[in-house]
């Protein structure tokens, strides 16, 4: 595994805890992309049923993170397993749950909160539900982290757009490929910027596969949600707008003299929005999985409310502590803690004078292993 895949590992986690700017209190639009994904992922397990299922179900949950959405899709997918067998007079099928995220993932709020939510389904479903096994996953989703066809269902919410690594071109000490100004893809990138992104989501996405196809069982499913495109044009405003407002915000804390620009130069996030079709053929080209269906997930652009109607500068307010919940601790590593603060008080400030109301985009991809 290269280095900087490495420290990534290491460095890269969603802001633990519960506190006002934990992940687990500023993840309301990854929540809504989950209820959105529901249809795709009961008819994955709907169709799973079509065959009897194994006396021990077994579903991982990758880059789980803590927080309200950490069992969303264990719930709906237990529930989905147990009714159905109820329905067709089959015995109850016991659950094994594991969840993954890098080592750093705040694991220990999970673990606490798993009393409650095993409560929660015996209430709901009565005692012959389960027993369901629940543990923890450190690891990369890009390597191996299961034992060979063991897996029966996996999931994935709002975690793929992560990249392993930002791409090496731009990593590269000696000369680095430059994004002048800018952390993330914009609409002034040079194209080799561009293909250095698309390259490196090429490579992750097809050792994503590979590890996986050696996972799950045949006829076992996936269903994988995460950023993406609709559109060809690598750099649409759904994709780029909230990063060009944090890529100006660290320009005006670079004119304000908090940060040096040769530091700024070699900040660029590990991230990447796939077009539908660079999916799709990822998935044709690595060969273990038939593509079930491809879908995109639209949200509001104040879809951080949490349905909630907001002036912008709450709308503003919301999104910077989103964007601080998740991208936080790279941003610490590479700056110092002490940016954090003006930095995202810039990013509201820049959004909440802006005037464009941009859609939020995610792609549901359900997968069905060979
Ligand atoms: C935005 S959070 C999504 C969490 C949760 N699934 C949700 O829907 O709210 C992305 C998660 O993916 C995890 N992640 C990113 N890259 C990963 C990798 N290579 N292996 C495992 N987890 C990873 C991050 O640590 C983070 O917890």
């Amino acid at each position: 595994m290269e280095e900087e895949s490495i420290k990534m590992q290491q460095i890269f986690r969603m802001k633990g805890g519960q506190g006002e700017e934990s992940y687990a209190k500023n993840s309301k639009i990854q929540g809504a992309y989950l209820s959105s994904t529901v249809p795709v992922l009961v008819q994955a397990a709907l169709d799973f049923c079509d065959n009897p299922l194994p006396g021990c179900v077994n579903i991982a949950d990758l880059g789980c993170s803590s927080g309200p959405n950490t069992l969303f899709a264990v719930t709906e997918l237990t529930n989905i397993f147990y009714r159905t067998s109820w329905q067709l007079g089959r015995s109850q099928p016991e659950f094994s749950v594991f969840l993954n995220d890098l080592p750093g993932n705040d694991f220990n709020t999970v673990f606490k909160s798993l009393p409650a939510f095993q409560e929660k389904m015996r209430a709901e479903n009565g005692p012959d539900f389960g027993p369901c096994y629940i543990s923890g996953v450190p690891g990369s989703f890009y390597g191996r982290l299961f034992p060979s066809n063991s897996l029966h269902f996996v999931h994935s919410g709002s975690s793929l757009h992560w990249l392993s690594q930002v791409p090496p071109e731009l990593n590269n000490t000696s000369n680095p490929l430059m994004n002048k100004g800018k952390v993330f893809i914009s609409k002034t990138s040079p194209p080799a910027v561009i293909e250095a992104y698309q390259a490196q989501f090429q490579r992750d996405f097809c050792s994503f596969l590979e590890a996986r196809s050696k996972e799950v069982v045949p006829g076992g499913r996936m269903v994988l949600m995460f950023k993406g495109r609709r559109v060809d044009d690598p750099a649409p405003d759904e994709s780029c707008l909230l990063w060009d407002y944090l890529g100006q915000a660290f320009q005006d804390l670079v004119s304000q003299g908090l940060i040096e620009e040769k530091k700024l130069d070699t900040y660029n996030t590990p991230y990447y929005e796939p077009y539908t079709e660079e999916i799709k053929d990822e998935v044709e080209r690595q060969g273990s999985f038939d593509l079930d269906c491809i879908l995109p997930i639209i949200l509001p652009w104040d879809g951080c409310n949490g349905g909630i109607k907001c002036t912008r500068e709450t709308t503003a307010r919301n999104t910077g502590k989103a964007m601080k919940a998740v991208n936080g601790s790279m941003i610490k590593s590479h700056f110092g803690e002490d940016i954090l603060d003006p930095l995202f008080q810039r990013f509201m400030e820049i959004m909440a004078a802006d005037t464009k109301k941009v859609e939020h985009v995610s792609l549901v991809v359900s997968l069905v292993r060979k």
